[in-house]
């Protein structure tokens, strides 16, 4: 068998919802400070109609952060507040949360943002969502992929859980496990971590969507 199959053996549970019905899609904001790779899985997945939502706008704080020109090749409004403009993390996320009220968001989905999130927005916004590159609660914090290999574990993975003020400790809503190879270096373990990434961070929203429609209440 090949890595890829056994990979995709580990991973629960399997992508395989269709679109679901709401009467209005999800309203959906995202925080991100890089790269954007999972940003552009969730865009991707909602344009292919498989995913009842709208991003309703981009918040980044890194200037120049390639997230930006995914956003701008989807027509997706974009907001730059940069956390070194403000005094402090509630400052920041005092600002976060009045773009996304400004914007009707009602889940907001942390992907790649490398700031830790205060209740000032949290209790603005309890809805939100965090991908994290272990499998919680292991390797919590910075360089988890790098944790990963110092442990010496054979197993990693990544994590979609509730944010709570407790630097990734929320409830888990969906993982995924991939092999450490004995060669493998941060680079190209996060690598294969974010093809999996990619498919639970899609797969959880679809979970709340479908919890939506199915209790026909507002989350
Ligand atoms: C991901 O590995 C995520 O788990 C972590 O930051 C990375 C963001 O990647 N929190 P990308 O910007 O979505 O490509």
């Amino acid at each position: 068998m090949s890595f890829a199959a056994s990979e995709a053996s580990l991973c629960s549970p399997p992508l395989l919802n269709p679109a679901i019905a709401l009467p209005k899609p999800i309203q959906i904001g995202v925080l991100a400070s890089g790269s954007g790779s999972n940003f552009e899985a969730i865009a991707q997945a909602i344009l292919q109609q498989y995913l009842p939502a709208q991003i309703k706008v981009l918040i980044y704080n890194n200037p120049g952060a390639s997230v930006v020109q995914r956003a701008e090749r989807y027509s997706i409004p974009t907001q730059l507040l940069n956390h070194r403009d403000y005094p402090s993390r509630e400052a920041l996320d005092q600002a976060i949360g009045e773009v996304l009220h400004r914007y009707g968001v009602d889940l907001v989905v942390m992907a790649g943002w490398m700031r830790v999130i205060t209740p000032v927005l949290l209790n603005a916004f309890p809805k939100v969502l965090n991908i994290h590159p272990s499998l919680l609660p292991s390797f919590r914090g910075i360089r988890a992929v790098e944790q990963a290999i110092a442990a010496g574990v054979k197993i990693t993975g990544c994590t979609v859980h509730w944010v709570v003020p407790e630097v990734d400790s929320g409830e888990i809503l969906i993982q995924a496990a991939v092999p450490v190879l004995p060669d493998d270096t941060p680079t190209s373990l996060h690598a294969r971590i974010q093809v999996q990434e990619h498919r639970i961070i899609v797969a959880a929203i679809a979970q709340i969507a479908k919890q939506m429609a199915e209790s026909l209440t507002p989350l």
